[in-house]
């Protein structure tokens, strides 16, 4: 088992755990699956990518290779500035620079080899380490030795943590390299005398060596924005935080007058114009009680009903800001088409009065950007910042749930985290109704510093969905209506909103959604175009994409789905989308941003490869903290992508470019044994890859992918 971190460590921890389940869960219909069984399968073979003839391998082969490899090796060591000299002996001798052809031979002499070293061993246990000092990877250093603070340690008596440098320091792991990045970039390593490259800035007395002319180069830069500030935290644990506009914005829900449809009304009832340039803004009368809007189908509406009675059936999963009454009285469902709401331009209502603040919304331009799709774990600060870098447009936190929020939690809070490259920056909010969604937007507006806010109304996590969230909401109209209203009522930034084509595979309720979502104040959607029960089992629906991007305008709109080459953009862009959104694509190659731009077909070395996966963790190790606990974290962030890069083909194996997103690959030999091991499959690869950047694991180490069949014990 990976050590569990202490305090804040832990909670963070804990909620990457969680989050992974939430992926996984998601992503049970394989978005990352296994190679083709049959090697032999030509490359034409439906489903296969069209690798050269050349290069495929068996299964055995390949595997018996990398390991044989790596055997022969042994684990090399980087430089915690990232410099990767070991890095080419990697490769065995006689396979470096060879042409194609002479590999796969060498493949065979390396299955011969191995057949005579040990025969069949496990896969993933590695022979070869380097010897393993028995160092305790639990063991913590006080932060007030830390910090080197002059005054007394702050839990006095009933400290845990080690005091006793000396002693510390014997039992501390190995560093993993001669240089700290942090102490490099920054000219102070804030871990001291914990980070995992300490000698780096550590005096033979332990003393933290601080390079006092680059830290006063970076004084008052603020890397990392939307931290949660400690009294902000207090205040919303004991509730003190106050929520005027959204709860006048909920009075008159409550009061049944306006549904909330109040925004942008002069008082002579003229909708105002903004960013979007929407003139049908209109108001609702009647109840919010009734005023439901639509569930496609009988059976729709019975099953949402349902998930959600089950959810409150269960006391254990009910959050303490859901509101039980909901279900009863607002799950009205009728036909979206036969009972439109009354449009009427309707009167003053307490929000008008409140908040007259016609065009004051910050203007932000959605228009043929790139963007980085909101990705649960895999999306972290560190993988932006790589996206950033090779051009992606605009960037999204992972999904944070509202209420998690609206309580103080710091693990959620750190999903709002912005990198100071991260110029064009939103964050995805999660949750199933207008009370906590529009205060947890008041909140985030007063609060953190984004240029927008994304509701996740396309997220399919059964427990998510079954509260009536993420592609819930998309049935639950007349709560979807409220929410857009009200947080569109409380934030000064854009609201934006992320949906699927419906719940159901064939009944599709997008089309019907969007005329809609126009009047309620959304300034840019975006369609993923699957349904919920689709999942990535099916290609994503562009045709529907472009119908319904026709139904948007003027609003900007988004097209997502399937995008892996810079052809797939530029069809989806041949749709009426304005801008497209890329996840997977994305994770499997994060260079897909310049090949767009540039119109290309990169194709990239291993090494280079490398070099981004080099610069991930030292992202990582600067964002989560180059200590154990932190270098532990940027290795389980760095294996959840690995699981996604090994899908990656190179250009220059393709028989066919481009690679598809559906096509599974081959089992293929790479130009070198670097390309060969990454594209691995197998959990114990991704693991070796890890050792070589950020040393060997703990002992007992275990990582848990999405397939756990692929698990590392
Ligand atoms: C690992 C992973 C995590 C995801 N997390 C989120 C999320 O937090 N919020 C969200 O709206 N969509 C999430 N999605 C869905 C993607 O944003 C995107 O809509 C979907 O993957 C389809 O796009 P693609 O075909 O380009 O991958 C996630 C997808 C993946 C693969
Ligand atoms: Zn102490
Ligand atoms: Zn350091």
């Amino acid at each position: 088992m990976v050590r569990l971190p202490l305090g804040d460590h832990l909670v963070m921890f804990r909620t990457a755990l969680q989050a992974r389940r939430l992926v996984n869960e998601s992503m049970e219909e394989t978005p990352n699956s296994e190679p083709v069984k049959s090697p032999e399968t030509s490359s034409s073979d439906k489903g296969s990518a069209a690798v050269k003839q050349q290069y495929i391998t068996t299964k055995d082969k390949f595997h018996e290779f990398i390991d044989s490899g790596w055997q022969k090796e042994g684990v090399t060591r980087c430089d915690g500035d990232g410099s990767f000299a070991q890095l080419d002996r990697e490769a065995p001798a006689e396979d470096a620079g060879e042409p194609p052809g002479k590999k796969i031979k060498l493949e065979g002499q390396a299955v011969d080899r191995k057949g005579k070293e040990d025969g069949k061993k496990a896969r993933g246990q590695f022979k070869c380490r380097p010897h393993l000092k028995p160092h305790n990877y639990d063991i913590r250093l006080c932060p007030s030795v830390v910090q080197e603070c002059a005054a007394k340690c702050f839990y006095g008596d009933k400290c845990k943590f080690f005091h006793d440098v000396a002693e510390y320091m014997s039992l501390k792991p190995a560093d993993i390299g001669e240089h700290c990045h942090n102490y490099d970039t920054f000219g102070k390593c804030q871990y001291g005398i914990t980070c995992r490259f300490a000698k780096a800035h550590t005096s033979e007395s332990f003393k933290n060596l601080v390079n006092e002319e680059l830290l006063k180069k970076n004084e008052g830069r603020l890397m990392v924005r939307n931290t949660l500030d400690k009294d902000l935290q207090r205040r919303l644990r004991k509730k003190q935080v106050s929520f005027k506009a959204a709860e006048a914005y909920l009075k008159t829900i409550n009061k049944g007058t306006s549904q909330g449809a109040s925004r942008k009304k002069t008082a002579e009832g003229q909708p105002l114009q903004c960013s979007n340039g929407d003139s049908s803004a209109s108001v609702k009368q009647g109840s919010a009680a009734t005023d439901g809007l639509a569930v496609e189908s009988a059976a729709e509406k019975q099953t949402v009903v349902e998930d959600l009675r089950g959810s409150l059936g269960n006391s254990e999963e009910r959050s303490p800001h859901m509101e039980p009454t909901d279900l009863n009285s607002n799950e009205k469902t009728q036909d979206i088409q036969k009972q439109s709401p009354t449009k009427t331009i309707g009167a003053l209502t307490d929000v008008d009065l409140i908040k007259l603040r016609p065009c004051e919304k910050k203007q932000v331009d959605f228009c043929d950007k790139l963007y980085l799709a909101p990705l649960t774990t895999c999306g972290n600060l560190p993988f932006r910042r790589i996206c950033k870098r090779f051009g992606a447009d605009i960037t999204c936190g992972e999904m944070a749930m509202c209420t998690n929020l609206l309580q103080g939690q710091s693990s959620e809070w750190a999903l709002l985290k912005r990198h100071e490259s991260e110029d064009f920056f939103g964050v995805q909010l999660e949750g199933c109704f207008p009370d906590t969604m529009t205060k947890c937007a008041e909140l985030l507006n007063n609060n953190i510093e984004v240029d927008f806010v994304d509701i996740n109304s396309g997220c399919p996590i059964d427990l998510v969905y079954k509260k009536g969230g993420g592609c819930g909401l998309m049935t639950r109209v007349n709560k979807f209506e409220q929410i857009v209203r009200g947080m569109e009522s409380v934030l000064d930034v854009p609201l934006t909103v992320k949906i699927r084509t419906g719940v159901q595979d064939k009944v599709h309720v997008a089309h019907k959604l969007i005329p809609e979502m126009k009047n309620w104040g959304v300034s840019m959607i975006t369609l993923h175009g699957r349904s919920r029960e689709q999942r990535y089992t099916k290609l994503a629906d562009w045709e529907y994409i472009d119908t319904c991007s026709k139904l948007a305008c003027p609003i900007p709109f988004f097209g997502n789905g399937d995008i892996l080459s810079y052809e797939d953009a530029i069809k989806a862009r041949e749709t009426g989308v304005s801008g497209i959104m890329l996840g997977r694509g994305a994770l499997i190659k994060p260079w897909i941003f310049t090949e767009i731009k540039e119109h290309k077909h990169w194709d990239i070395s291993s090494s280079e490869r490398m070099d981004i996966l080099k610069d991930f963790t030292r992202f990582g190790l600067e964002h989560w903290g180059s200590d154990t606990q932190g270098l532990e974290k940027t290795r389980t962030f760095l294996l959840e992508w690995l699981s996604f890069m090994c899908r990656y083909i190179p250009v220059g194996l393709l028989e066919r470019v481009p690679q598809k997103i559906n096509e599974r690959p081959p089992y293929y030999m790479g130009r070198d044994y670097l390309e060969t091991l990454m594209a691995s499959q197998h959990v114990g690869d991704w693991i070796k890859i890890s050792e070589m950047l950020l040393g060997p694991v703990p002992q007992n180490f275990s990582f848990l992918p999405k397939h756990k069949a692929n698990a590392y014990k």
